[in-house]
């Protein structure tokens, strides 16, 4: 029996060995480091619809089914626990109610957790480009299908709401609850609770979110699985660049603080067959010259006679 313990306390040791566990490129150019980078993720990581992507606009199709979203309990104010997860700062969200709909989305989609994605450097920490434009961060809330008495579809089952972060010179008062407890999660494994705040105070106002691109995608992290129904906002969120330097000053990848948490970004991946779809941005039609306008009106008004 004590042999049997023994046994299997080893095989304990070894599945948690670093050498197994998966990383970011910069992980691996640390001294001894062992973990598998980018090109040696396994699982779905080699699949045919996998996450980033390059978002080219004039080549994504404009489709009347993607609506704005509606936000369900995005306003509630609670102390959030967030946490260093070796990978990135996640905050907990699951079992508070947060959901969202329509957006073409395939029912009600519950808010579990948020997270980022971000880099030392300006312009390298987003994991979605847009026209080949990559931003400061990248900002992920995951939300996964509620139950609805139809049986899920498996690329379904995820919709995770990607916003772009842009640094800039003006503070952003909704994310200083999470910038102020990064300094006590440094450590991976840590968490800590927010002071009270509200997850909408993050985001862009409701009317700035009707712009987004949607594709069909993964996990951006092993094992990839190809469960994610993607929606890249086109409206960045802004913050201080003083609040973008708190991610990677405070926080670590490893628990003797060797190396600070950066460039947790997955490269982009081939979008192969897939189309990438875009809303239709109601206010775009404010830019265009006068005589496009008259141009665009009487064509829907002809268009809805021919009926
Ligand atoms: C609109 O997008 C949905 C995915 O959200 C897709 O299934 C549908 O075929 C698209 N429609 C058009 C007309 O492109
Ligand atoms: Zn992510």
């Amino acid at each position: 029996m004590q042999l049997l313990l023994a046994l299997l306390a080893l095989a304990y040791v070894a599945a948690s060995d670093s050498s197994s566990q998966w990383c970011y490129e910069i992980q691996t150019k640390q001294p001894n480091s062992h973990c598998l980078g980018p090109q040696q993720w396994t699982g779905n990581c080699k699949g045919e619809n996998q996450s980033p992507i390059n978002l080219i606009i004039a080549k994504a199709r404009v489709n009347y089914s993607l609506t704005p979203f509606t936000f369900v309990g995005y306003n509630q104010m609670k102390r959030w626990t967030v946490k260093n997860n070796h990978h990135t700062v996640m905050m907990s969200l699951e079992g508070e109610g947060m959901c969202i709909f329509g957006g073409d989305l395939p029912g009600r989609y519950e808010a579990t957790q948020l997270h980022l994605h971000w880099s030392e450097e300006q312009n390298r920490g987003s994991e979605h480009t847009i026209d080949g434009k990559r931003f400061d961060m990248e900002m992920h809330i995951v939300h996964k299908k509620m139950a609805s008495g139809n049986e899920v579809q498996d690329s379904h089952k995820l919709a995770v709401l990607a916003f772009m972060v842009q640094v800039g010179e003006k503070m952003n008062e909704g994310f200083q609850p999470l910038i102020e407890a990064l300094p006590s999660i440094s450590k991976p494994n840590s968490n800590t609770a927010l002071k009270e705040s509200r997850l909408q105070d993050m985001l862009p106002s409701n009317e700035k979110l009707y712009y987004y691109f949607r594709y069909q995608g993964s996990l951006t992290t092993p094992n990839c699985d190809e469960t994610v129904i993607w929606t890249v906002f086109k409206e960045p969120i802004k913050i201080h660049k003083d609040q973008f330097l708190e991610f990677s000053k405070n926080l670590y990848y490893d628990e003797d603080k060797k190396l600070n948490m950066k460039g947790n970004v997955r490269p982009l991946q081939h979008l192969g067959r897939r189309q990438v779809f875009r809303s239709h941005a109601s206010g775009r039609l404010l830019f265009l010259p006068l005589p496009a306008l008259l141009v665009l009106t009487l064509t829907h008004l002809v268009a809805s006679f021919l009926q």
